[in-house]
C-alpha cells in the first residue's frame, strides 16, 4: 500500500515517502502518447515497467551509474530518492526514428554517424519543446557543469544499455532519461521503459515499445513482456 498521493503523473503516482528524504512511486497501467491526448488503460503495463525499470537501474547502479531506487516494495511499487528533478529530458538517439525523422526529413530507421544528444524543456504546457544550452542556462534551469554532467552520464548510460540490450536481440533506437538533484549528486530518476525508449527488434527491426501503442500497431503488450523477458535472460 501507498501513503498520500501528493502528485498524480500520467504513467505514475507519486506518494508521500517513509520518511522525509524518499518518496514512493507507484506504476499505473494507464498509457498517454500526444502529450495526453491520446490515452488508454493496458493491462499490465504497471507491472511491466516498474520490472522493467527496476531490472535496468540496478544493472546500472552495479556499473557505477546513481540512481534514484532505494527499494522495491511490490510489483508495481518503489522506494526512491527525493530528488529535485532538473526541467529537461535528456534524450540520445542512435538510430533516426520519430519526432528527430520528422523533423529533419531522414527516413526511419537511419544510422547516426554520430550520438545525438538532445534536450527537452520538461513543460507539458508548451509540449516539451526542443532546448539547446545557452536557453538552459539563459533561462537558470540547469547551469553548464550541470549540463555537461548530464551529457557525460546520459552517454555512458547509453553504452551500457545498448550493450546490454544487443545481447537481448533488441536495437536502442533512442530513449529519453530525467535526472534530478539530491545532496549535492545528481541521480538517474524516473524510470526506463518501454514507454520511455525505443526498442526494436535486432533481426526483423519490429517495435517493442510505446509506438506499438502510438501508431496503433496492437499488441502493445505483448511487446513489452518480451522486453522484459529478453532482459531477464541476460541479466
Ligand atoms: N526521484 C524523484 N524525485 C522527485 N520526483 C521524481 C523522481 N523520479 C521521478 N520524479 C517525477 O515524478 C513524476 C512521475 O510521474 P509521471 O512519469 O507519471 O509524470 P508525467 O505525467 O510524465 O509528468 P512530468 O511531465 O512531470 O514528467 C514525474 O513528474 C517525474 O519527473
Ligand atoms: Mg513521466
Amino acid at each position: 500500500m501507498t501513503g498520500e498521493v501528493l502528485y498524480e503523473g500520467k504513467s505514475k503516482l507519486v506518494c508521500r515517502g517513509e520518511d522525509e528524504s524518499t518518496y514512493i512511486i507507484k506504476f499505473k497501467n494507464t498509457a498517454t502518447a500526444f502529450n495526453g491526448l491520446k490515452k488508454e488503460e493496458l493491462e499490465d503495463k504497471g507491472k511491466l515497467n516498474a520490472e522493467i525499470s527496476n531490472l535496468l537501474f540496478g544493472y546500472l547502479t552495479k556499473n557505477g551509474i546513481k540512481t534514484h531506487l532505494v527499494k522495491v516494495i511490490d510489483d508495481t511499487t518503489v522506494v526512491v530518492k527525493k530528488a529535485e528533478i532538473i526541467l529537461v529530458e535528456v534524450i540520445i538517439r542512435n538510430v533516426a526514428a520519430g519526432s528527430f525523422s520528422k523533423k529533419y526529413g531522414v527516413d526511419e530507421g537511419t544510422k547516426l554517424n554520430n550520438t545525438v544528444v538532445e534536450f527537452s524543456y520538461k513543460s507539458d504546457a508548451l509540449g516539451d519543446p526542443l532546448i539547446n544550452d545557452s536557453h538552459i542556462t539563459a533561462l537558470g534551469i540547469a547551469t553548464q557543469a550541470e549540463l555537461e554532467q548530464l551529457k557525460v552520464m546520459a552517454l555512458e548510460i547509453n553504452d551500457l544499455m545498448s550493450a546490454l540490450f544487443l545481447k537481448a536481440g533488441i536495437k536502442l533506437i533512442d530513449f529519453k532519461l530525467e535526472f534530478g538533484r539530491c545532496e549535492g549528486e545528481i541521480l538517474l530518476c524516473d524510470e526506463i521503459s518501454p514507454d520511455s525508449c525505443r526498442f526494436w527488434d535486432a533481426k526483423t527491426n519490429e517495435k517493442m515499445d510505446k509506438d506499438r501503442f502510438r501508431r496503433d500497431l496492437g499488441n502493445v503488450m505483448d511487446g513489452y513482456r518480451d522486453v522484459l523477458n529478453r532482459l531477464k535472460k541476460v541479466l
